[in-house]
């Protein structure tokens, strides 16, 4: 029987009530049996300053320590101002120093944007794989995924709410579940 594959999960908003917390959730569910998706959060990092790769935040040595330890990486972005919005982008920096020890080489990825327009996030996630190009995070690149109208996709209780949105997310997490498993060493 082939090892389940930890991945962590970043979540690009930090409201409670967020569309990109349901569509992480429900990958979570869809997700094969060989993944094991985790939300790691964000939101308590402080905002990245190069003084403190001397003087460093507790915060930062367990982000730090998490993603190292993650065999994939996967982001569920909103957009915001058709950008990556700014404590997403913190985690990336955060993770991604001191110069030379960063946790995220090598992980590979898969980037997810939601939105509620019907661009379903483009911007956001495009810039996001301009950074994760960088910073080593073999992405996978298709299917490309942007949920339009993704505030219609869930109910009341933040479950989704149709079966088309439902497959289109178990088709990308099955995906990257492959993805993962042709990069991952043996
Ligand atoms: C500061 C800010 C900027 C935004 N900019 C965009 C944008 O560029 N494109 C877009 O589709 N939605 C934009 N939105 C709307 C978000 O898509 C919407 O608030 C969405 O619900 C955020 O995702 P969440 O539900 O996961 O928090 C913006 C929202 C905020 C708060």
């Amino acid at each position: 029987m082939s090892a389940v594959r930890d991945i962590a999960v970043f979540v690009g908003s930090l409201r409670k009530e967020s569309i990109n917390r349901k569509v992480a959730n429900a990958l979570a569910e869809l997700a094969p049996s060989s993944l094991k998706l985790q939300i790691v959060e964000i939101g308590q990092l402080p905002l990245y300053n190069q003084d403190f790769d001397q003087d460093t935040p507790q915060a930062y040595l367990d982000f730090r320590a998490r993603v190292k330890a993650t065999d994939g990486v996967l982001f569920v972005t909103p957009e915001h101002n058709r950008s990556v919005p700014a404590a997403l982008k913190n985690a990336l920096d955060v993770a991604s120093r001191p110069y030379g020890h960063s946790s995220w080489n090598g992980k590979p990825g898969a980037v997810i944007s939601a939105s509620p327009s019907a661009v379903g996030g483009f911007g956001a996630n495009h810039h996001l794989r301009q950074s994760l190009v960088f910073l080593n995070v073999p992405v996978m690149q298709q299917p490309e995924a942007y949920v339009g109208g993704a505030d219609k996709h869930f109910d009341s209780s933040g479950k989704l709410a149709n079966d088309a949105t439902r497959n289109f997310l178990q088709n990308f997490i099955e995906a990257f579940a492959n993805w993962v498993a042709v990069q991952s060493k043996p």
